[in-house]
């Protein structure tokens, strides 16, 4: 038979119970034992049958009470305890405010395009724009009008790729944008000129760890009523020192292209040994950069000037050759090999 002293010291046993509690665990042991379903506090307001009718209401009034004031009690514990344990989580470092937060991945510039830039950079300091020439070329502007007409043995020294249009070619070098630059800037060979003209080249090679398919060139076209030799010569040792070191020396070869003459090859000394020799110049502490020359007479008038009047030197240099200079890379494949593993130390 449940008492009202009965149901009295249960409340102050739980009410004493719940304020020691700090954890949830202990907290939900609480509940079940005084609030749940046979929680004893439930269990004496389900009893309230079995009470004497005259103490029934009072008793049913006072448990009632008592399981508010417990349910309010234990709500505010339990509100308690979270904070106390997040509190504590906070504490125990288990989110590290501090912690840097994961960085973004960006792009690089593929090392290729480094070296145009700085290419770029040092030619428009020395008045050279850039013109953009075409990839597809035709055969007339590839070779004929830079003086290798067909059947000519020079011919051989750059083998392509054909389409199916007769005549119709991927361009071997960047020197027929010369003959394009000289019609398009020279207003019928009235005008000076000087700019560069970058850009893929095409040939038909086997692919080696020096040589690929497909590659960048630059060329460089001056013409003008009084360009010597001495010009090309003290225009490409300037670029060579800014591109190298101001330090390193630049030697000019004798050499042979169909469309300059005199043609010279660039050499300068060897970025990595110094000039004492090592196996990236083959011994030789030099290492070669460019083709270049004064315009040939044929090909000045192919691109409308009067070679009695005007003259002017080319040169054709290498990017991926120079970009292999400066970084001592073993392998012209890694260029088009798209590994992450390469590019990413650029
Ligand atoms: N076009 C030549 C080559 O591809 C390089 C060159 C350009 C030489 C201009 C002289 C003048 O080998």
């Amino acid at each position: 038979m449940p008492s009202l002293e009965q149901l009295e010291s249960t409340y102050t046993q739980a009410a004493a119970e719940l304020s020691k509690i700090t954890s949830g665990d202990a907290l939900e042991a609480w509940e079940r034992r005084y609030l749940g379903k046979k929680g004893e506090i439930t269990l004496a307001l389900r009893s309230v049958g079995q009470i004497a009718p005259e103490e029934r209401a009072a008793f049913g009034k006072r448990a009632n009470e008592i399981k508010n004031a417990l349910g309010a009690a234990y709500s505010e514990r339990e509100e308690a305890i979270r904070q106390h344990e997040l509190a504590q989580t906070l504490e125990e470092g288990e989110i590290d405010v501090t912690l840097p937060g994961r960085t973004i991945p960006t792009g690089g510039l593929h090392p290729t395009t480094q070296t145009l830039r700085k290419i770029y950079n040092i030619w428009a300091e020395m008045g050279f724009q850039v013109y953009r020439s075409r990839d597809v070329e035709d055969d007339e502007t590839n070779f004929t009008l830079l003086n290798i007409p067909p059947h000519h043995p020079a011919r051989d020294m750059w083998d392509t790729f054909h389409t199916t249009t007769p005549g119709v070619i991927l361009r071997t070098h960047t020197s027929p944008g010369q003959v394009r630059a000289m019609h398009e800037y020279g207003e019928n060979g009235t005008q000076p000129i000087r700019v560069i003209l970058p850009g893929m080249c095409y040939r038909y090679e086997q692919i080696s760890a020096r040589s690929e398919i497909q590659f960048n060139q630059v060329e460089g076209l001056a013409v003008g009523r009084n360009i010597r030799l001495t010009d090309l010569k003290g225009t490409i040792s300037a670029f060579a020192r800014r591109m190298f070191g101001p330090d390193k020396r630049v030697r000019f070869r004798g050499s042979y292209f169909p469309f300059t003459e005199p043609s010279m090859e660039v050499d300068v000394e060897c970025v990595l040994c110094g000039g004492h020799g090592c196996p990236m110049c083959k011994y030789t502490g030099w290492l070669e950069i460019a083709g270049c020359g004064m315009v040939h007479p044929v090909v000045l008038e192919n691109g409308g000037y009067d070679p009695r009047e005007w003259s002017g030197f080319a040169f054709g240099m290498g990017p991926e050759r120079m970009t292999i200079l400066l970084h001592g890379i073993p392998d012209i494949r890694y260029f088009w090999a798209n590994d992450l593993r390469f590019l990413e130390q650029f």
